[in-house]
């Protein structure tokens, strides 16, 4: 994995939105996984002034949505699909018919899901999947003990997770937080042809380190991401603090493939080598 450890999550919305830009840009990425949490505000900020200013351009992009709340319509000022509508969608040049989104209100969650990883599939997968990171390690909604291999599913919610999205979003009224919710599964995350994590704060430096570091397990789920060839993670120096390789992550940082080069070229201009 790619490590890229910034100063504070201002500088985390401004990296990753540089990638998100070179890969819609230049790269040819029109269909987007999307999280949504605090974690993705700021990211969203940079998309839509970038698209203002006219640097990124969404007209022929795809999105689909990690996860939804189940139970909350659309216009909920909570549900997941409102967060993308208010942050994103509502500010972008994104065609409404481009968004899909995992249905809460479905009255048949196995279809539901069948519908979603098959619309994937049709615009030929994911090509870059933007996640965030849950205290316990999850992504998506994919909580601890739920298998690396899943596909979108029904998940139920952990405690740490209705504890934390109630102090985010509900005024910390835990009995205002559905106990359930729609998620890709973490197979389909391992799907995307590339993944770009992001995360900053202390309270994510035990997951972030678990990812990095730890063993692959389903205790957490974003320690699957370690089977994918191509993941960049960026987050702060809180969220990097507890990482053992922190110095060597800095070390491997962008820039580092052309000190390389650069050091490979004048090897070989002493050892007379054209
Ligand atoms: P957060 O949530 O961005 O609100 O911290 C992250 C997540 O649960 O994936």
């Amino acid at each position: 994995m790619k490590v890229i450890i910034c100063k504070d999550k201002k500088e985390v919305a401004k990296e990753a939105y540089k990638v998100v830009r070179d890969r819609v840009m230049n790269q040819g990425a029109k269909v987007l996984g999307l999280p949504t949490g605090t974690t993705p505000e700021g990211l969203y900020a940079e998309m839509v002034k970038g698209c203002k200013k006219g640097e990124i351009d969404f007209s022929d992009v795809h999105t689909f949505n990690l996860d939804e709340y189940i139970g909350l319509p659309v216009e909920h000022p909570q549900s997941y699909r409102n967060f993308m509508n208010t942050r994103l969608f509502d500010h972008i040049n994104i065609k409404a018919s481009n968004i899909d989104f995992l249905d809460g209100l479905t009255d048949d969650i196995d279809r539901e899901c069948a519908r979603y990883e098959a619309h994937m599939e049709e615009l030929g997968g994911i090509k870059l999947q933007i996640v965030g990171i849950g205290r316990d390690g999850h992504i998506g909604f994919n909580e601890p003990g739920t298998s690396l291999s899943s596909r979108t599913h029904m998940i139920t919610l952990a405690q740490s997770t209705i504890t934390d999205n109630a102090n985010l979003f509900f005024d910390g009224d835990e009995s205002q937080v559905p106990r359930w919710a729609l998620s890709m599964g973490v197979g389909t995350v391992l799907d995307a042809k590339e993944v770009l994590m992001i995360a900053f704060g202390k309270n994510k430096a035990d997951a972030i380190q678990g990812m990095l570091e730890g063993p692959i397990t389903y205790m957490n789920t974003s320690s699957a991401l370690q089977l994918h060839p191509d993941v960049t993670v960026v987050i702060d120096e809180a969220a990097a603090s507890k990482l053992k390789y922190r110095d060597y992550y800095k070390r491997i940082a962008p820039g580092n493939e052309e000190a390389m080069l650069k050091f490979l070229a004048a090897a070989r201009k002493k050892a007379g080598r054209k």
